[in-house]
């Protein structure tokens, strides 16, 4: 029996094999070996697609939240597509900057801007930085007097309002270290507009991720729009209202509203509180790359045992932290399904810590030597690897219709303690 997969344009079985586009997993695994990221470049243009057809007709922006999957290769292809960038950090801007990405599309997000890292980003003329408090607005007006220029800004709000989500990846809740909060948000804009370093161009707010009901957005963006009237009748006018990222994807059962409905349900909102006129923006990331992705790995050893059988595979929680850190449920199927008695495995890698599995209780039919793809690895999953037990990252492929460029190396050893020494 074939097995289900969720939503993605870029995978699918053909002749009893699973496939990224035109090739055959088993055909990339020979190549380029596993553990293996795969990605279909259609099925993250067709995400993209969804969002920018929602917003046709208006002035918008998806800012692609890089965090979920930082390759030089999908920023590219997104940037080419007409993508900007959520960033988080100095390093991820110099990626957007490497993969031919445009800064002035480019939004700053996150509580912990360094100074240097406020320093890149006005050189560097990005689109605005996302405020989380007070002395951040202080130290990046400080720092942009200091180079003779203002920063474009915009307040992340807290809105207060639950994501109903898993609470490592909800944001928008009070006791949340993320945004500003709703009550203060006012006299912080009031502070800012005062601000000779500053120029206020938008607001923002992110509530959560994995978000699988339009609700919590709805509640958001209601509450964000009563601030813009607010600020509006403050004199304080704004450009652009971001409403960040979040909108989940189907690994199993889920079932999130479809990108095209919620950017309406949102932009109804928007019309019909009389602000149709400026700019949307949103910052997807699991949306745009999470289906879009699988982590080829192949069986080494099976281990029938009296409580629990383990399928000990090459993959590893430093390869794909999602399951052990979140207890997050991904589909584990095999690239070639095969008849015959079927077994329920716990699938484990080789690293040394009970916490080390990718799926559990999966009945399976599987003979060592077998492949199995962990499918909607796409986001978060080679961005949050790790090289615990020395263990060199994955390689990295993308697939466009029946090429497969290798996007990343495998890391090898050396590699990775190049940068230690021994004592003199
Ligand atoms: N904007 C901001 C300010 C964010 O903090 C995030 C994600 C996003 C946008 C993108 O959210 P998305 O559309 O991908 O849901 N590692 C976790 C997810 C952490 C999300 C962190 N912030 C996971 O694997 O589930």
């Amino acid at each position: 029996m074939t097995p289900t997969l969720p939503d993605s344009d870029g995978f699918d079985y053909r002749d009893g094999q699973l496939h990224a586009e035109q090739v055959s997993l088993g055909t990339l695994a020979e190549r380029f070996g596993t553990p293996l990221y795969v990605y279909s470049r259609r099925a993250i243009e067709r995400a993209y697609d969804r969002y920018a057809d929602a917003l046709s007709g208006r002035s918008s922006l998806v800012c692609y939240a890089m965090k979920a999957n930082s390759n030089l290769a999908v920023l590219d292809l997104l940037a080419r597509r007409g993508a900007g960038f959520d960033i988080v950090s100095g390093g991820e801007l110099e990626r957007v900057l490497a993969a031919g990405g445009d800064p002035s599309r480019t939004v700053f997000s996150g509580v912990g801007k360094s100074v240097a890292e406020i320093e890149q980003a006005l050189r560097a003329d990005i689109l605005c930085f996302n405020i989380e408090s007070a002395p951040e607005l202080e130290r990046i007006d400080a720092v942009a007097r200091r180079l003779g220029t203002r920063a474009r800004i915009s307040v992340r709000v807290n809105p207060d309002v639950d994501a109903r989500t898993h609470p490592y990846i909800s944001t928008g809740l009070k006791n949340n270290k993320f945004g500003v909060a709703y009550a203060d948000t006012l006299a912080l804009y009031r502070d800012a507009a005062r601000r000779p370093g500053i120029e206020i161009v938008g607001i923002d707010c992110h509530i959560g991720s994995q978000i699988t009901e339009a609700g919590p957005y709805i509640d958001a963006a209601e509450r964000v729009l009563d601030l813009v009237d607010g600020l509006e009748r403050d004199g304080i006018g704004l450009r652009h209202i971001d409403f960040g990222g979040g909108l989940g994807i189907r690994y199993g059962e889920e079932t999130p509203p479809a990108t095209g409905e919620l950017v309406a349900a949102l932009m109804a909102r928007v019309d019909a509180r009389g602000h149709g006129a400026k700019t949307v923006m949103f910052e997807p990331g699991r949306s745009l790359v999470g289906n879009a992705g699988v982590l080829l790995t192949r069986v080494e050893y099976l281990k029938p045992g009296e409580a629990r059988s383990f399928a000990i595979v090459d993959g590893a929680m430093n390869d794909l932290m999602r399951p052990t850190m979140y207890d997050a449920w991904m589909g584990a199927v095999p690239v070639c399904p095969r008849d015959g008695a079927a077994s329920v495995y716990d699938i484990v890698g080789p690293v040394c810590e009970s916490g080390d599995w990718l799926a559990r209780d999966r009945t399976l039919v599987l003979r060592p030597g077998d492949l199995l793809a962990i499918t909607s690895a796409g986001a978060y999953g080679m961005a949050m690897s790790s090289n615990y037990n020395t263990r060199g990252r994955a390689a990295e492929v993308m697939v466009d219709g029946d090429h497969a460029y290798l996007v990343r190396a495998r890391e090898r050893p050396a590699q990775l303690f190049a940068g230690e020494s021994r004592l003199p």
